[in-house]
């Protein structure tokens, strides 16, 4: 390779991201924020050495296999990388990589957000607010659950979950969890571990989704499993829509068996989410929102970096995940 490694860069990142970048590599930026298709995707790495991909970009097996062989890597501006077909990327000898720990804070907030707008019903309150519909207080109006002192249980005890699990300490409550592994005892800080998911559900009055979604987590929260929740629970997803099912969720939260749901995440998202989500009361919905704060953005795109910046150096990056 002769002169600096050229980088596709998928959509607009901050800007000391971008300078960076601009610094260290020949970057080819978004400056209109285009989300391509993966035909423009392919094309656009003709000349390209590595890509820098949000989880908007779905490189799929197909994707991978057309990319050309002058793609070495994939240095995803994410933590999650279900996006990305890992085996395809293997098979072809390209390297993948993501950015954990930087987004823990950011994301575990959003959680703790969405069990307290859920439990709070602080969508439908604001929204009476903001209508003029606001006419009267009376000690039964708009009456909540209250989350301080209850079971905070979550699936998924990595890097979020933990930051989520310590939040929720904050507010008295009692953590519970189930994860593939049980954690050392050092890390669990008291939490009672569930072998198994059916057991967390029985034990839990909040539920907070901090797993990946993989071929075992698709369509983990289910029927079966939502039934097992203790009637008047809250769900909360900040990890990714598909480990839920929608109608099995949406039937929940209409019976009442589930109070409220908090969701930042979304199956079909962004823009064919289940239509029956936004007409529900009893639901806090955000755009996908887990790391948007000006901090972890900068610090995604600085972890992003620092692989990319391993992989041509010739060393082995921090974060590769195939
Ligand atoms: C990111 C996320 O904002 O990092 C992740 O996996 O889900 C989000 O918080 C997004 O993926 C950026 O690509």
């Amino acid at each position: 390779m002769t002169g600096k490694p050229i980088i596709l860069v998928t959509r607009k990142l901050p800007g000391l991201v971008e300078d960076r970048l601009q610094r260290d590599y020949q970057a080819i930026l978004n400056p209109n924020d285009q989300l391509y298709s993966a035909d423009e995707l392919v094309s656009l790495c003709a000349k390209a050495d590595a890509i820098l991909p949000c989880h908007t970009e779905k490189l799929t097996a197909d994707v991978i296999a057309r990319l050309p062989e002058n793609i070495k890597a994939i240095c995803n501006f994410s933590v999650g990388y279900d996006h990305v077909d890992i085996d395809a990327a293997k098979a072809k000898g390209v390297i993948v990589t993501n950015t954990p720990d930087v987004l823990s804070d950011a994301t575990a907030e959003i959680a703790i957000l969405l069990m307290l707008g859920a439990a709070r019903r602080a969508s439908e309150g604001e929204r009476m607010v903001r209508a003029g519909e606001w006419k009267d207080w009376s000690p039964t109006f708009m009456v909540g659950s209250q989350v301080s002192g209850k079971r905070f249980g979550v699936i998924g005890m990595g890097r979020v979950g933990q930051v989520a699990a310590r939040r929720a300490r904050g507010f008295d409550m009692d953590v519970h969890y189930y994860n593939r592994t049980r954690l050392d005892e050092s890390l669990e800080c008291g939490a009672t571990y569930h072998e198994n998911v059916e057991d967390l559900l029985e034990n839990c009055d909040v539920l907070s989704i901090h797993c990946p979604a993989t071929n075992e987590t698709t369509g983990l929260l289910n029927k079966e499993r939502l039934s097992l929740l203790p009637k008047g629970a809250i769900v909360v997803n900040s990890g990714r829509g598909g480990v839920v099912d929608d109608d099995a969720l949406i039937e929940g939260l209409k019976s009442g068996h589930i109070f409220a749901a908090g969701l930042d995440v979304f199956n079909g998202e962004p823009d064919n989410i289940h239509p029956e989500y936004v007409n529900l009361n009893n639901v806090f919905l955000l755009p996908h929102l887990g790391s948007a704060t000006t901090e972890t953005r900068i610090a995604m795109g600085f972890r992003a970096l620092d692989n990319l910046d391993a992989i041509f150096a010739g060393e082995e990056p921090k974060d590769r995940v195939a």
